[in-house]
């Protein structure tokens, strides 16, 4: 079976809108590992302007963790967020720490609403100031709200460009991500699991779709950008 790394997920109980209880969040892990994913980066989101501090988030984290910690059927778990790009987020104290543990890589999320330059900036700013690798969520999502022009701006980032296993159901989304992944050398699948049913682990549609080398290049990023 496909040796896997699941980039972004919801996974930790009751900490967003991800797994309600420790027992969706078990199961989870359960589907994951039983799709052939070995490795996961557990990505809850973070709002700057919902939280008090990183240092708040980073405590509910592991406390929603250590409800798991030990249960599960993949055991290499490395904790991260998923950041919402907000005005100003770059000089939040602290946003460094939200990197993916173990790596230099930080996921962050577009808004869902029409390209600004800010956006841009914010990213190479995160980028530049904590010499991070940033990992953009979900690229293909963003065509109802962006020009053609504008998500070609977002694909000249130099991130790693974050493409959702579901991208490959959709007639469109799957040609952004087929582009993605023929003009880049820096992806990532990930399953973006919020629970088990309607948004439920999907690496079985993933492997449908994408070659071995595609899979290669995806666990790769990890190491590349380790620490
Ligand atoms: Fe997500």
């Amino acid at each position: 079976m496909a040796f896997l790394t699941e980039y972004h997920c919801h996974i930790l109980p009751g900490i967003d809108d991800g797994a309600d209880s420790v027992e969706t969040s078990l199961q989870m892990v359960e589907m994951m590992r039983n799709q052939g994913v070995q490795r996961i980066c557990a990505t809850p989101h973070f709002y700057a302007h919902r939280e008090n501090s990183v240092a708040d988030y980073l405590e509910k984290r592991q406390a929603a963790f250590e409800k798991i910690q030990g249960q599960t059927a993949v055991q290499d778990i490395h904790l991260g967020a998923e950041v919402a790009i907000e005005h100003g987020i770059s000089e939040l104290e602290g946003i460094e720490k939200l990197a993916i543990e173990g790596t230099r890589i930080i996921l962050l999320e577009l808004p869902y609403r029409p390209y600004e330059k800010w956006m841009s900036e914010e990213i190479y700013n995160i980028a530049a100031e904590f010499k991070l690798k940033v990992m953009l969520a979900h690229v293909h999502r963003y065509l109802p709200y962006y020009s053609r022009e504008e998500l070609e701006t977002i694909l000249r980032c130099n991130a790693v460009y974050q493409i959702n296993n579901e991208a490959f159901a959709s007639w469109k989304e799957k040609k952004i991500a087929r582009k993605v992944m023929a003009e880049h050398t820096h992806f990532a699948f990930g399953s973006d699991a919020h629970n088990t049913s309607s948004r439920k682990p999907n690496w079985n549609l993933l492997l449908k779709k994408v070659k071995r080398d595609a899979l290669d290049t995806s666990n790769g990023m990890f190491e590349k950008y380790g620490i």
